[in-house]
């Protein structure tokens, strides 16, 4: 079942009920600015910070879901509705949303009136702009009200939900004309304030929450609404909201249109006043002056518009496959930006104040980011790279404001080093610039100990081989990539957090997948010593490499798949010894991408081991059997009730991996068919299962031994995005970018027919023409360059060309 379709044409999906499984969102805004938006128009907006300077209030966990956002109301006689049915729920007459790359439109009518609002941030402006247009469809003339609304987030969204003995007192306005400041904590210690406002002038506003609903009302039944009049009350303390009263007069077919604008304002320390007590404005007024037209609303919008056209310009496929064509040209793409941007801070299931940046997610969400706005990818790797230890370990997150790490949800996770290389890697295949090899960068934020980022690599490196177990594979430490296999960690309260309790490391735990993750990154890491001229160390480093790959053939290995781990008893994990958790996903899929098994077959075996044990048709699940009880010396994995998370749900994660292991060997059905079962579009039309929104990916779908089989939770915000675009793009259509150049080396089904790929890489665009005459899976006969025919795969680099046509033949 579908609650709406794909437009292609205009980059969209159109949500045709308001009442979808659950709040299908979007998200505004390219830089520093976010909004979150459902199809009913709830979310909230926060600068730069989703904890530390959240703007609006947004309710999780409340028992009507989605609860807040920036709603308008329309009062008609005695009929109050709003044009994305929340909160409200008066039943519309019709009903559509539009959520587009980077805006939502929504378009809603009742009683011959129609709402259509816009909305959208700027791409270079902190402010969510939406603009509002009525339209009376009617024969007869219409009087009605409009009515904004939303309520303040006291800075803090943390605090804003704890510290009320505190915030009820603190909360301050001001109004001027049809603006409404929200300045509390202004006075003191905060340098920011916000606005919202409206390009026309008001007939009332309302900043008290409580005057505004009325005690014991809620949101659906305002008390002001109903009487048709804001107060004008300047609230003090309690809880402040912005609302602004229109009253309207629309002719039979007449329309009128008004821009909202809810922006964020930063004064310098030295210019906070125009007066006592009376706060500066001028940035706020140069701000607002620039929208006052719906003009210049459009063109803001046509703007950003043309901004994402240029950036998914960067990967396009034409193929006979619609699903992929739609997914890699748009919504993946789209997808990877908003993972770079929030990494698992803040979506539906993300509150804003738990997860900041992580390192590992960060650091992963760049390879599929890179290609979009290399420099963006650049200063993050700065940033987080800022973040690490001096011994080449790291904070497990940083907070996006700060840019400083913190051990919130612990440190210690011994794969994180090498994820830096990873994404650094990525940025330096994707632009060839190596500079960033020789930036200096401090080790956790402090600049006196700071090394050239080459010296962070080499200490993630070290990190791993310093830190060994008894088989002679990596130590866990607190957790690898699987956040949940702590096995030192021995938790037997409830309350205590597995990723901080107990001790950060123990001697004897040890990771196959780290261990597949030292040859893969390690091997790339080796590459970019050679490039700088280091040999010696890249011959050192090959030589680790070696003995890792020893230590995972004589240990790692379980006769059919690879082994998982090893616990602090030295008792295998994921192994056919096991009684519940014999095979694991993630090794199979690390090992393979390494290249481990690939000569002697137990890749293949491993991979077939994989569809035999792991498979469904929803997707690959993480592990089977799954944990049936609490096994202490496993923790958080065995705490999850079988089938979900990382307790054998289908973590979308590390479906890729397997994919791409997949085309390492050269099985190109196969591949595709693992990409093809978490694909959003692929599964459209079972959203009623299902559930989250069918343009993105989430990060679980709950697996066989579930009660809900195939529902997905918490989408948006995971590796998923970079990984699947990734696969697709670099291993399946096989588009790689290397240090010399790209290279082209698909492995697609055998079905999949001819393709074209425009892919712009360090400024060259190259349109390159994919045949697949035989139908084989893998393997390039003949690569033509502008008509030249080349040995190997490898497109030599030449800048001094715009365009390059290439001619990939397989068989
Ligand atoms: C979550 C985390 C990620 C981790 C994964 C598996 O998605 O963000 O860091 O690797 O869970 O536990
Ligand atoms: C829990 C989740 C895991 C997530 C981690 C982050 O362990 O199961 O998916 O990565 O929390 O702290």
């Amino acid at each position: 079942m579908k609650y709406g379709f794909f437009d292609d044409q205009n980059k969209e999906y159109v949500i045709t009920t308001p009442k979808t499984p659950l709040p299908w969102i979007n998200y505004l805004g390219c830089k520093d600015f976010f909004t979150l938006l459902s199809n009913t128009c709830g979310g909230y907006t926060f600068y730069k910070d989703a904890k530390l300077l959240r703007m609006t209030r947004y309710r999780y966990n409340d028992t009507t879901p989605d609860t807040n956002g920036k709603y308008f109301y329309i009062k008609d006689g005695d009929t109050i509705w709003n044009p994305g049915w929340q909160p409200t729920k008066t039943a519309l007459d019709s009903y559509e949303c539009r959520h587009g790359i980077g805006y939502s439109k929504f378009t809603g009518s009742k009683n011959d009136i129609e709402a259509a609002l816009v909305t959208f941030v700027p791409v270079d402006d902190a402010v969510e702009l939406t603009k509002v247009t009525l339209t009376n469809k009617g024969t007869s003339k219409k009087d009605i009200q409009l009515f904004s609304y939303v309520e303040w987030c006291l800075w803090n969204a943390d605090d804003d939900m704890k510290n009320f003995q505190r915030n009820l007192s603190i909360g301050e306005v001001e109004v001027v004309d049809s603006t409404i400041y929200h300045k509390t904590e202004y006075r003191e210690r905060r340098n920011h304030y916000a606005v919202y406002s409206v390009n026309a002038k008001i007939d009332g506003f309302e900043t008290s929450r409580d005057e505004f609903r009325g005690a014991y009302n809620g949101p659906d039944k305002p008390a002001a609404v109903i009487a048709g009049k804001l107060n004008n009350t300047i609230c003090s303390g309690w809880y402040p909201i912005a609302s602004h009263q229109i009253n309207i007069s629309l002719e039979a077919g007449e329309s009128t249109t008004f821009v909202f604008a809810l922006g964020y304002i930063e004064n310098a320390e030295d210019d906070k006043w125009e007066a006592p007590s009376v706060i500066n404005k001028k940035k706020a007024t140069a701000l607002l002056s620039k929208y006052q037209t719906a003009e210049a609303f459009d063109s803001a919008l046509a703007e950003l518009c043309s901004y994402w056209d240029g950036l998914l310009g960067k990967f396009h496929i034409a193929s006979k496959d619609e699903h992929v064509n739609r997914m890699v040209n748009i919504w993946n793409q789209y997808q990877c930006m908003v993972t770079f941007n929030m990494s698992r801070s803040a979506s539906y299931y993300e509150s804003g104040i738990g997860r900041g940046m992580g390192f590992r997610d960060s650091c992963q969400d760049l390879l599929g980011f890179v290609h979009l706005i290399p420099d963006r990818a650049r200063e993050r790797i700065i940033d987080i790279a800022s973040t690490q230890f001096q011994d080449g370990s790291a904070y497990h997150q940083y907070q996006p404001l700060t840019k400083k790490g913190n051990s919130d949800i612990g440190s210690g996770f011994n794969d994180d080093p090498l994820w830096l290389i990873a994404g650094t890697s990525a940025y330096i295949r994707e632009t060839g610039d190596t500079s960033i090899l020789e930036e200096t960068v401090p080790y956790d934020n402090d600049m006196s100990v700071a090394t050239s980022l080459m010296e962070h690599l080499k200490r993630s490196f070290d990190y791993i081989v310093n830190h060994k177990g008894p088989h002679d594979l990596p130590l866990i430490g607190r957790a690898d990539w699987n956040d949940c296999l702590n096995l030192n960690c021995f938790s037997e309260h409830p309350g205590e957090s597995f990723q901080c309790f107990g001790p950060s490391e123990g001697p004897v735990a040890e990771s196959v997948f780290i261990a597949g993750m030292f040859v893969k990154y390690g091997r790339e890491y080796a590459d970019l010593c050679k490039l700088t001229g280091d040999n010696a160390e890249a011959d050192r480093v090959l030589a680790e490499v070696d003995k890792m790959i020893a230590a995972i053939e004589k240990d790692g290995w379980d006769g059919e798949w690879f082994v998982r781990a090893y616990d602090a008893y030295s008792k295998k994990v994921g192994s056919k010894e096991c009684e519940e958790g014999q095979i694991y996903i993630e090794p199979q899929g690390m090992c393979v991408m390494a290249g481990v098994g690939v000569d002697d077959g137990n890749a293949k075996k491993a991979l077939d081991s994989v569809k035999e044990k792991l498979d469904t048709k929803y997707g690959v699940m993480i592990l089977q059997p799954a944990y049936t009880r609490y096994h202490l010396e496993l923790g958080e994995i065995s705490s999850y009730p079988p089938g979900y998370k990382e307790n054998a749900g289908i973590f979308c994660h590390n479906n890729p991996w397997i994919s791409i292991a997949e085309t390492c060997i050269g099985r190109g059905d196969r591949a595709f068919e693992v990409y093809k079962k978490t694909c959003p579009s692929y599964i459209e039309n079972i959203s009623e299962i299902h559930r989250t929104e069918p343009y993105v990916y989430s990060q679980m779908v709950a697996g066989a031994d579930a009660k809900f089989h195939g529902e997905a939770k918490n989408s948006w915000l995971t590796g998923t995005a970079a990984w699947t675009f990734t696969n697709i793009s670099q291993y399946i259509l096989g588009i790689y970018p290397t240090l010399e150049g790209l290279s082209v080396n698909p492995c697609t089904p055998a079905e999949f027919g001819d393709f074209n790929v425009t892919r712009v890489y360090r400024g060259v665009t190259y349109n390159i023409a994919i045949k697949n005459p035989n139908k084989v899976q893998k393997g390039v006969a003949s690569l033509l360059v502008d008509g030249q025919e080349i040995q190997g795969n490898i497109i030599p680099f030449d800048g001094s060309k715009k365009t390059v046509n290439v001619v990939a033949t397989m068989s």
